[in-house]
């Protein structure tokens, strides 16, 4: 089998995919208040485009993709894109990163076109608090969505929960209580630092601080998960679910990092905090072989930095304090 590697000698087989940089949400760690100037519909791959990416960068070794956004279910059709990247031998896990607005509506298609799984994004129980963290979101339509989503055998179902101090961190127990009844893997994710000016030293909480929280409970076990990616998994005695910690800033996990991801306008980015990107889209347009495009492939996995050193790094410090952080949100990332 074939195997991408990168210039530290980590194994790249995982893509990122964001299919769009558009939401039906606008939460306040993702993207400012106005909202933001949507990418030119001519600039987005089509998922032919996609497709063809992903064929050439199989072909070199990727096993594992996940399809993210903004929002990746208000895109036209997305249900095709899943079943013709099922298609392609070779791929061995094919999931997606929604906040679960529209995955009631989603849930059987989304597994009749073979998506593997779901992570969803959802950082308050309360309905008033979910409004405002998401600016005008319906918590009932993600409750039922991760209902809907467990009904049609969608597993494991991941949540996503980004404490943010003073905002959602007195809900974190009750986060962690979820799997005490329910099979979901709750994973609590350090707030990061992109492209909104809401990020500030003080609303963010450590994983091991959020840790010792989920400990106020019970205590924990930790459990080895296979394929277990950032996460840091535990249990609590009895469980049914677990409880994983992603430590980004903290104690960052570079050095087992095994994913590239591609921006919906074509970029590689061969890391969520480095503002280096190949662009792919001047050879997919100028009818360039598919060498050129295993050449940009492998170009943007030797451009693969060791790691970040954000929490070190005074002069991130003093970008954050001047609100010039990476120029892009989150959402044209996609996490
Ligand atoms: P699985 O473990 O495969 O289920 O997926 P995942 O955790 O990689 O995907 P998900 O989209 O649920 O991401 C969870 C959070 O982890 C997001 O906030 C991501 O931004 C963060 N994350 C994922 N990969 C990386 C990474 O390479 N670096 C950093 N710093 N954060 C990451
Ligand atoms: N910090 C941490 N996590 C974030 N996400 C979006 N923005 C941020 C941020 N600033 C998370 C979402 C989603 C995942 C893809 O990224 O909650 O679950
Ligand atoms: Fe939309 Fe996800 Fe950003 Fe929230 S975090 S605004 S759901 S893209």
């Amino acid at each position: 089998m074939k195997r991408l590697k990168d210039s530290f000698d980590r194994t790249i087989n995982y893509m990122r995919i964001s299919i769009t940089d558009r939401c039906n949400l606008r939460c306040i760690y993702c993207m400012p208040a106005e909202g933001l100037i949507p990418i030119e519909h001519k600039e987005i791959l089509s998922y032919e485009e996609i497709l063809r990416i992903l064929r050439v960068a199989v072909n070199l070794g990727l096993r594992k993709i996940r399809i993210t956004g903004g929002e990746p279910l208000v895109r036209k059709n997305v249900t095709y894109l899943i079943a013709s990247i099922k298609k392609i031998a070779g791929i061995e896990d094919l999931s997606l990163t929604t906040n679960g607005v529209l995955l009631e509506q989603f849930a059987e298609g989304l597994i009749n076109a073979g998506i593997d799984r779901v992570n969803i994004s959802l950082d308050s129980l309360r309905p008033d608090r979910y409004r405002e963290i998401t600016r005008g979101g319906d918590i009932d339509t993600v409750l039922n969505g991760i209902e809907a989503a467990e009904r049609a055998g969608l597993s494991p179902i991941k949540i996503n929960m980004v404490p943010i101090r003073r905002l959602n961190d007195d809900e974190i127990e009750e986060f962690a209580k979820i799997t005490m009844k329910a099979p979901y893997q709750v994973r609590f994710i350090e707030f990061m630092p992109f492209g909104t000016d809401t990020w500030s030293q003080d609303k963010f909480i450590s994983a091991d601080e959020i840790k010792s929280i989920v400990e106020n409970i019970g205590p924990l076990t930790p459990v080895n998960m296979k394929k277990s990616g950032p996460a840091r998994y535990f249990k609590f005695d009895g469980a049914v679910g677990v409880i994983g910690f992603i430590s980004p800033l903290s104690n960052h996990f570079c050095m087992e990092c095994n994913r590239l991801r591609l921006t919906a306008d074509g970029k590689l980015r061969p890391c969520l905090f480095s503002e280096t990107e190949i662009d792919l889209k001047p050879a997919l347009r100028s009818g360039a072989p598919d060498e050129e495009i295993e050449r940009l492939i492998k170009l943007s996995i030797e451009a693969k930095p060791e790691g970040h050193t954000i929490p070190q790094d005074t002069h991130f410090r003093k970008q954050i304090k001047n609100k010039k952080v990476y120029r892009r949100p989150m959402s044209k990332i996609g996490g």
